[in-house]
């Protein structure tokens, strides 16, 4: 007895000596343990850094070096061509999705100092049994492996940067590309000391969580052929996506610049890129799903932390998407001195490199983003923006402007305005509701300024809306691609996973193309918004082969997890809603939920507080006039609300030198996406509302009734008052508090 006590004794001193000793000395072992051990983990070493650059210019980092395994590209260089296996298997075209873009080289080696960081979070935790290193010593120490990214701003520049930077003058990487992902709330991981090398994998009440596929199985399947909704067509669905790959796109981990494969038939590969998962015998040719963690990087400074995944893509509600979001980016997609955007063979998107963005053995699109050619019917919606901004810049021309860089930017701009103007006065309000736009103050007035920018409001893109609730989009997606002649009746259709990354349809203008593929999408009722997925994308996702395709429900599931997102419950008390304490729809219970779909959870959690985040806010029943539930309601509304009041160059905000004319912005909120698909797709009419399907008895309005866009107000011929250069008061910002 007398021997277990002193054993006791000795542990207790010295795990108090232990936690006592730490200093310095433990942050600099902590450090070094981790330089060595990503240095094993990501061939090429880790980027040392210094210096500071150019707003806006390349990827922004100074000096960072080391580079990690021929990742491609270079710092602020284009993907090198064909970087990555081909897309022949699921896999590969899965690759293509989350692949390191414009800047890989940049993207790898913030990645590469996320690793360490954390790395060495965790090591300083194990050392001192759970502490938290001093943070400005940590920073100071790590400082030699840490980016250094200090934009130079020019508070008087007319125009956004290329990545983001300087929107914020006062925090000048607050949404800009190639930075991580913000959080509402603080992650649950798995790992001991919360630093997100293990995911979020147990239940509350300790086994592991249910597999995603059996949640998806039972709360995600809505057989064969899920209900359509009866209102909206399939115009919604893909311009919400088109939105999504604007403000978000989300590096997975590589081995070198190599795909990583995570499964070996039915038997997972244990390393720590790899998050596979079982699936039920039976649903695909094997029973273990592959699955891939996202990189992860650092926070200005390098403090301690835990992973925060990145984002290539500006934050912004800024059209990266078209145009690009580095410096390099943009100009590899720019006609030379002309200041209009390349355009390929029919007007279509400019081709790319062989093997970059698309299915083997086809002729590959490019542009601002990597994933254009995902589904045919978001290749249209990129066709209809980029041939209206080279007819803006046309329109420019013969108004007086005559330099190249001028004409791109301010076309760049016009284009900027009108496509959030459609997103908050078109898109948003259909899918968070009347009350949701109100509550968020979303609205855009319908005449005039409307200043409500909040410098201390950090727009990035928060890390439970891109891997949970923005993907509320994926129930609406349908299972086919299909085609409309002038007169709108049915020409052809396609199954769409026959059609995933291919760019097949859309070149092919005999059958499809972008014009009857508009016709279509523009007619056609969307699937309904619900908790369902259509087997197309739940059971034949990137499939290039019966059964090897992903369940996409899944992979939202495990995203999640691996980067940690609390589960449901957590997030219904950050909304000031009511967690459930049962599986029941009464009182404390899944109040949101309808009985069969709060059935249908409790098949498969253990507790209510297991849910995660997308199965548990897709699944409850969407607030009246709104498409989602009011949990989803309220990240994407304050995520919107961020995009709109952190964004110093949003349309409505009257600020010179880099806002409207009250002139100007009469023009830009005359505008509406019917009357740019008419102007740059070969349809006669549209509906009034882009997204209400004229099978509604909407009627279908002559194109020539749109606005036209009028740009008069640029004008540089007649001097009759435009365009205002100087004399406007100033406005003084309204500070609140950050969100
Ligand atoms: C046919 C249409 C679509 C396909 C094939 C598709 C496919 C995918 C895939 C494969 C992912 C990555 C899954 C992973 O985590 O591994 C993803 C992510 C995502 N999807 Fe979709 N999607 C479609 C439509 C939509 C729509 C309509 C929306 C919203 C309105 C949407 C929103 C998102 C968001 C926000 C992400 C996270 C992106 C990131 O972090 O990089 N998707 N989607």
């Amino acid at each position: 007895m007398n021997g277990l006590w002193y054993v006791l004794l000795y542990v207790l001193v010295q795990t108090t000596l232990f936690a006592r000793a730490q200093g310095p000395g433990d942050i600099s072992a902590a450090i070094a343990d981790a330089v060595t051990e990503v240095g094993a983990r990501r061939p090429g070493g880790p980027a040392l850094a210094s210096g500071a650059g150019p707003a806006g210019g390349g990827a922004g980092f100074g000096g960072a070096v080391g580079g990690l395994g021929g990742a491609g590209g270079g710092l602020g260089g284009v993907a090198a061509p064909g970087s990555g296996s081909v897309a022949d298997n699921p896999i590969s075209i899965h690759a293509l999705f989350s692949r390191r873009r414009e800047a890989p080289g940049a993207v790898a080696a913030f990645g590469s100092a996320g690793d360490i960081s954390t790395t060495a979070t965790a090591n300083f935790a194990t050392r001192t049994g759970g502490a938290t290193p001093d943070a400005a010593e940590f920073s100071r120490q790590i400082a030699p492996y840490c980016p250094v990214r200090r934009p130079v701003c020019n508070p008087n520049d007319r125009y956004r940067t290329a990545d983001g930077s300087c929107n914020n003058l006062n925090n000048p990487l607050w949404g800009a590309s190639i930075t991580n992902q913000a959080r509402f709330l603080s992650p649950t991981y798995g790992d001991q000391f919360n630093t997100g090398s293990v995911p979020r994998i147990r239940s509350v009440l300790g086994p592991l969580l249910p597999s995603p596929r059996d949640i998806s199985n039972a709360v995600l399947n809505g057989g064969v052929s899920p209900p359509r909704s009866r209102i909206y067509s399939v115009s919604l669905t893909h311009f919400g996506q088109f939105v999504d790959h604007d403000f978000i796109s989300t590096p997975i981990l590589k081995d070198g610049d190599q795909d990583i494969f995570c499964c070996n038939g039915d038997v997972p590969v244990v390393r720590p890129e790899c998050f596979s998962f079982r699936t039920p015998p039976g649903d695909f040719q094997t029973t273990c799903m592959h699955f891939v963690r996202s990189d992860f990087g650092v926070s200005p400074g390098c403090p301690p932390e835990s992973r925060n995944q990145i984002n290539q893509r500006t934050s912004f509600l800024d059209l990266s998407v078209t145009y690009g979001n580095t410096l390099d980016g943009q100009n590899d997609l720019r006609e030379l001195n002309t200041g209009r955007l390349q355009e390929g063979v029919n007007r279509l998107l400019p081709t790319g490199p062989p093997g970059s963005e698309c299915l083997a053995g086809e002729e590959c699109f490019k542009s601002g983003d990597n994933r254009p050619a995902e589904v045919p019917m978001l290749t249209v919606v990129h066709i209809a923006f980029l041939r209206e901004h080279n007819n803006i810049v046309e329109r420019l021309r013969a108004l007086g402007w005559t330099d190249g860089e001028e004409l791109y930017q301010e076309a760049k701009k016009i284009l900027t305005g009108i496509y959030q103007h459609i997103i908050y006065t078109e898109y948003l309000p259909l899918v968070l509701g009347e009350e949701g736009m109100n509550f968020f103050g979303l609205r855009s007035n319908r005449f005039g300024f409307n200043t409500l920018y909040n410098p201390s409001a950090n727009p990035s893109t928060r890390n439970a809306f891109g891997a949970a609730a923005y993907r509320f989009g994926h129930s609406l997606v349908g299972s086919f691609v299909e085609s409309f002649n002038q007169d709108f009746t049915p020409r052809a259709r396609e199954p769409m996973e026959n059609h995933f990354f291919s760019t097949r349809l859309i070149r092919d203008f005999t059958t499809f193309g972008p014009d009857a593929i508009a016709r279509w999408m523009t007619t056609q009722f969307k699937s309904r918004a619900d908790r369902f997925l259509t087997p197309a994308i739940r059971n034949r996702l990137f499939q290039t082969m019966s059964g090897n395709g992903f369940d996409l429900g899944s992979l939202n599931i495990q995203r999640g997890r691996d980067h940690g997102i609390p589960s449901y419950n957590r997030w219904r008390q950050f909304c000031g809603l009511q967690p459930a304490l049962h599986f029941g729809t009464g009182h404390l219970g899944l109040t949101n939920h309808h009985v069969s779909a709060a059935r249908a959870l409790a098949t498969v959690y253990s507790h209510p507080d297991d849910i995660d985040l997308f199965p548990g806010g897709l699944s409850e029943t969407p607030v009246a006039g709104a498409l989602v539930g009011p949990t989803f309601r309220c990240i994407i509304g304050l995520q919107f609300m961020l995009f709109k009041i952190g964004d110093r160059f949003f349309y409505e905000n009257e600020f010179v030198p880099t806002g409207f004319t009250a002139a100007q912005l009469e023009q830009i909120k005359r505008q509406s996406l019917s009357g740019l698909y008419c102007r740059t797709l070969d349809v006669k009419s549209m509906p009034a509302n882009p997204f209400v399907s004229p099978l509604t008895g909407a009627p279908r309005i002559p194109c020539q009734n749109f606005p036209r866009l009028d740009l008069r107000p640029w004008s540089r011929i007649n001097n009759s008052g435009y365009p205002r250069r100087s004399g406007r008061r100033n406005i003084s910002l309204k500070k609140k508090n950050s969100y």
